[in-house]
């Protein structure tokens, strides 16, 4: 599954050119006993299996040279939502170790000790951790400089300033559709008069923020 989408675009640009490096460790690769598992039914019973505390501390000591002092995520769907301000702060850091769940869970005696802070991506559910850490990735690369072509999109994007974005248009400026309906752009986005232009956007910016996103103007990210 890696580097998978980030392999691709931007981050596969900036992978290619050595801005950031992805080791991955298979945790099959630590499995203990004659059959090398990794995982054991639940204790209290539930379905699904459980990743051993021991098969990940093996994992993480793999990387015993930098297993203390490196900063350890672990993505769950119960952990504490990734937002963009945690992504500015993760994207700082000089390495992180990711650990992706897979099948229902993580031994938490294992997060706890070895010091692990739980994410998530969102209020929803995956199968395993595998995409969410693309996610966390993606997220974290194209805030390092020089990664994104044009720096300024990075300034305007939705969530900075606690906003959705404004919406965009290009031509033509008025689209027939194959209905033969006719959509025009606003006026405004082609006057060239600048501060009109700012205004307008801050306005959508916020009516959209409004509409789709309330909780973002009560309470901030
Ligand atoms: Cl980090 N993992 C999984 N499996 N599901 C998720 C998630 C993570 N974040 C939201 N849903």
């Amino acid at each position: 599954m890696f580097p998978g989408s980030l392999g691709h675009s931007v981050i596969g640009k900036a992978l290619d050119d050595r801005i950031f490096n992805l080791e991955i460790i298979n945790l099959h690769d630590f499995g203990i006993d004659q059959r090398g598992s990794i995982d054991d039914e639940p204790f209290g019973g539930g379905p699904g299996m459980i990743i051993r505390p021991d098969v990940v501390e093996n994992a993480v000591e793999s990387i015993s040279h930098k297993s203390d002092k490196i900063s350890k995520v672990f993505l769950t769907p119960s952990g504490e939502k990734l937002t963009q301000n945690k992504l500015k702060v993760l994207s700082k850091l000089d390495e992180m170790l990711i650990l992706c769940g897979r099948f229902e869970g993580v031994d938490q005696r294992a997060i706890e000790t070895l010091g692990f802070n739980e994410v998530s991506i969102g209020d929803y559910v995956l199968s395993g951790g595998e995409i969410a850490a693309q996610v966390l990735v993606e997220g974290c690369i194209r805030l390092i400089p020089g990664v994104l072509g044009q720096p300024q999109s990075l300034l305007e994007e939705s969530f900075s300033n606690n906003l959705l974005e404004y919406p965009h248009y290009t031509r033509p400026k008025v689209w027939e559709d194959k209905k033969g309906n006719k959509h025009e752009a606003p006026d405004v986005l082609i006057s060239g008069h600048h501060e009109k232009i700012g205004r307008w956007r801050r306005d959508k910016a916020l009516e959209r923020t409004k509409n789709l996103r309330p909780d973002l103007l009560k309470k901030g990210l």
